[in-house]
Order: C-alpha cells, then sequence, then structure tokens
C-alpha cells in the first residue's frame, strides 16, 4: 500500500540512501545539483512515497526554487524538479507516477511557475507534459543533453528564449 507523504517528514539519512540506490553516489557531481545550489527544498511540494505495512521507503521527489537570468539580467523564478529517485527495487509499479501526480495536485494548474526538470522526456513528457521545445536556448552550469532539459509550462506562458539556469537568489547590488 503506497502512500504519499511530505517528504520533510523522512529521515534525511533515508532519503540519501535512496538517491544513492537510484543515482549513484556520484549523483553529487550532476549538473541538476549546481543549478539548484545554496538552496532549501520547497516543503510543500516535496514528497515521499512508503510503503506503509513495510514501513519503507519507497521513493522520494524534491523540488527547488531555481531562476533563468535572461539577457537582460532579469530572473524569472522557477520550479525546479529533481530528483525524482524510485528505489530499484520498485520501479515501474506507479511510485513515480503516485509522486508527480500528488506534487502537481498542489499546483493552481495554469497558474503555476513554470516547473523546470533534467530528466528523460520519454517518461516526463509521455506522462506530464514535460517538453524540451522551449528550453532549446538556455543554459546551465554544467553539462546537459538538450532533448533532457525539460519545462511544464501554460502554454501562454512567456519564458525567455534565451537565458541561464541557476538557483533563485537575489540578484547582486550595482
Ligand atoms: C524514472 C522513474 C522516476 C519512474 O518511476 P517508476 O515508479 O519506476 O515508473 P512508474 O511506475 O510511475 O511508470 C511506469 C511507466 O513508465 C515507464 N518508464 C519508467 N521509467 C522510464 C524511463 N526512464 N523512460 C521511459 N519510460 C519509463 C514504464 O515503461 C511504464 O510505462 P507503461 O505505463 O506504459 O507500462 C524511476 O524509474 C526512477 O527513479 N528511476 C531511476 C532514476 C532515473 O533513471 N531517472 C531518470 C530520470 S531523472
Amino acid at each position: 500500500m503506497i502512500s504519499i507523504i511530505p517528504l520533510v517528514e523522512i529521515d534525511p539519512a533515508l532519503v540519501e540512501q535512496l538517491l544513492d540506490a537510484a543515482f549513484g553516489k556520484d549523483r553529487h557531481e550532476r549538473t541538476a545539483y549546481k543549478v539548484r545550489e545554496g538552496m532549501n527544498i520547497l516543503e510543500g511540494l516535496s514528497v515521499a512515497a512508503v510503503d506503509s505495512a513495510e514501513n519503507e521507503l519507497l521513493g522520494s521527489l524534491q523540488c527547488w526554487p531555481v531562476a533563468l537570468t535572461d539577457e537582460q539580467g532579469k530572473m524569472h523564478p522557477m520550479i525546479m524538479v529533481g530528483p525524482v529517485a524510485v528505489h530499484p527495487d520498485c520501479q515501474g509499479e506507479g511510485v513515480g507516477k503516485a509522486m508527480l501526480g500528488a506534487m502537481l495536485k498542489e499546483l493552481q494548474e495554469g497558474e503555476s511557475l513554470p516547473l523546470v526538470m533534467i530528466g528523460d522526456p520519454a517518461y516526463y513528457d509521455r506522462f506530464f507534459d514535460f517538453s524540451p521545445a522551449r528550453t532549446r536556448g538556455w543554459t546551465l552550469p554544467g553539462p546537459w543533453e538538450p532533448d533532457r532539459l525539460l519545462v511544464r509550462a501554460h502554454e501562454t506562458a512567456k519564458l525567455p528564449k534565451k537565458g541561464k539556469l541557476g538557483p533563485w537568489v537575489r540578484p547582486a547590488s550595482p
């Protein structure tokens, strides 16, 4: 029996173990970590999947405050989704879909900040409308595969064509 609960209710050490199991211990070198460096998770949107009968952590999904800085230096706030991790022993059993569904339910459809992530479009585009089509002119603080830089935003949302993604911090004063 899968339950989706706030991630803050889980011991952080267990979450780290799960992320190591899903992504490997070298995961901290990934560009996604640099994009949200120094930020704290958005607690209201970050969830865990647990097997309440077995008292086991099955999955975790974290969200972060990030921003796309356009060519004029203006920051456009966004929500970075990820890592999304499902324990290797229970992948393909609906845990990922349950966590993404719970997170999206917290957001006002059409009124949310854009959601951005680095992930597999074969999963995130197919099931959740995250697409690389509008991120082609964006850059990141490290290497990335353009087809895996995905955004989910209302079609009328004005997204800068060019910009650099990074932590959502107060711009340095001139
Ligand atoms: C990717 C991940 C989050 C998906 O969660 P999950 O609980 O395993 O998947 P779900 O049960 O929600 O969804 C299953 C469906 O997604 C598909 N699917 C799962 N992972 C996929 C992937 N990486 N690419 C394409 N499709 C995928 C399955 O084939 C299945 O399709 P079906 O419904 O047509 O049978 C999870 O497998 C995971 O954590 N993987 C390890 C980390 C990783 O590789 N992440 C990559 C993206 S950051």
